[in-house]
């Protein structure tokens, strides 16, 4: 074991636990886990992990991050329900939402620990894997990312969103919303093609995965009309010009007798705001009529 590099605590076992506990033991660092079920910490004290029988223990015991990937919230807290977190690093990779990732920051602050959150975009086997694209959102602490930025790396790339312990989570769920658009469209378009005769499913894979990837570049678009407050800004397609297509993928649906349910909400989106008189802009301007400003405070 190379004693250099920073020692990790880490609190949780489950699928995604164990992935990070295997890529830090890899990468060499010195780690001491534990987890409510204790039988699953013994595969990695086979390869060199020492286990503990309660946080509270864990958490006495570290010298470096003390890391939680646990289910949700309430696990957090229940999990250091006790524990004297006076002088230690917190960083909490359990998805939450942001009110929670800053309520949670505030509760460390409290017993005298530095806090940083995390929202990790990868899958268990993507962790450890420098070449799956994996990487790990963090935000809080700036001090304590870059005072552990080499370990947090280790298992995955770390990104630092900034100082709001909320941002890390937002920007998670951000990219996990538009990820069930996608889905959403991805279900749609296999209904269309599904059974038909003459359909190569693969095929047909390999042009969605392309043209989903082609097109997911307009995100940069959408932000350059966003951030000048000109909404037709680079456009080449206009709201007007999709809206009138929207009228065939919908005719072309009946036709396949496809439900169009996952389509309609946001091509009635773009209706309103065509209506509104903006049909030359690109789709900044739906962004807006999703929002709700008195609300969000
Ligand atoms: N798996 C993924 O693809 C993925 C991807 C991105 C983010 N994440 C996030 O990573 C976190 C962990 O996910 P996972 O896949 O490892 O989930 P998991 O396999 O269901 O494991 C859940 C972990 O939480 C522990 N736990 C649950 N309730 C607890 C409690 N009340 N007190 C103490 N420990 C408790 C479990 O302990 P026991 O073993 O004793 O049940 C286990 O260690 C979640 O927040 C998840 O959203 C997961």
């Amino acid at each position: 074991m190379n004693t250099s590099k920073t020692p990790i605590t880490l609190l949780g076992l489950g699928d995604m636990g164990a992935a990070l506990a295997h890529a830090w033991l890899a990468a060499g660092h010195p780690l001491t886990v534990w987890n409510r079920t204790p039988h699953k910490a013994e595969a990695l004290v086979a390869k060199g992990a020492g286990a503990v029988g309660s946080a509270a223990e864990a958490v006495a015991s570290a010298a470096g991050p003390v890391v939680l990937c646990l289910l949700d919230d309430d696990s957090v807290g229940s999990a250091l329900d006790g524990a004297d977190l006076a002088g230690k690093d917190l960083v909490n990779l359990t998805t939450g939402t942001p009110a929670q990732a800053r309520k949670r920051a505030l509760w460390a602050e409290e017993r005298g620990a530095r806090f940083l959150d995390g929202g990790i975009m990868a899958v268990p086997p993507m962790i450890g894997n420098r070449e799956s694209g994996g990487y790990i959102l963090y935000s809080g602490d700036g001090a304590l990312f870059e005072r552990h930025r080499e370990a947090l790396e280790a298992p995955a790339g770390a990104d630092y969103v900034g100082a709001d312990p909320g941002h890390a989570a937002l920007y998670d769920i951000a990219l996990l919303s538009a990820m069930t658009g996608m889905f959403a469209g991805i279900t749609h378009a296999f209904a269309l093609v599904h059974g038909e005769k003459d359909v190569d499913g693969s095929r047909f894979a390999a042009l969605l995965a392309g043209w989903l990837g082609a097109m997911a570049g307009s995100a940069h678009g959408l932000a350059a009309q966003l951030e000048s407050g000109d909404y037709t800004l680079g456009v080449h397609s206009n709201l007007a010009m999709m809206t009138a297509g929207n009228d065939t993928l919908l005719t072309t649906a009946r036709e396949q007798a496809v439900d169009t349910r996952l389509l309609t909400p946001f091509m009635e989106l773009m209706s309103r705001r065509v209506a509104q008189g903006h049909g030359d802009e690109g789709l900044a301007g739906t962004v807006g009529l999703l929002v709700d400003p008195a609300a969000r405070g």
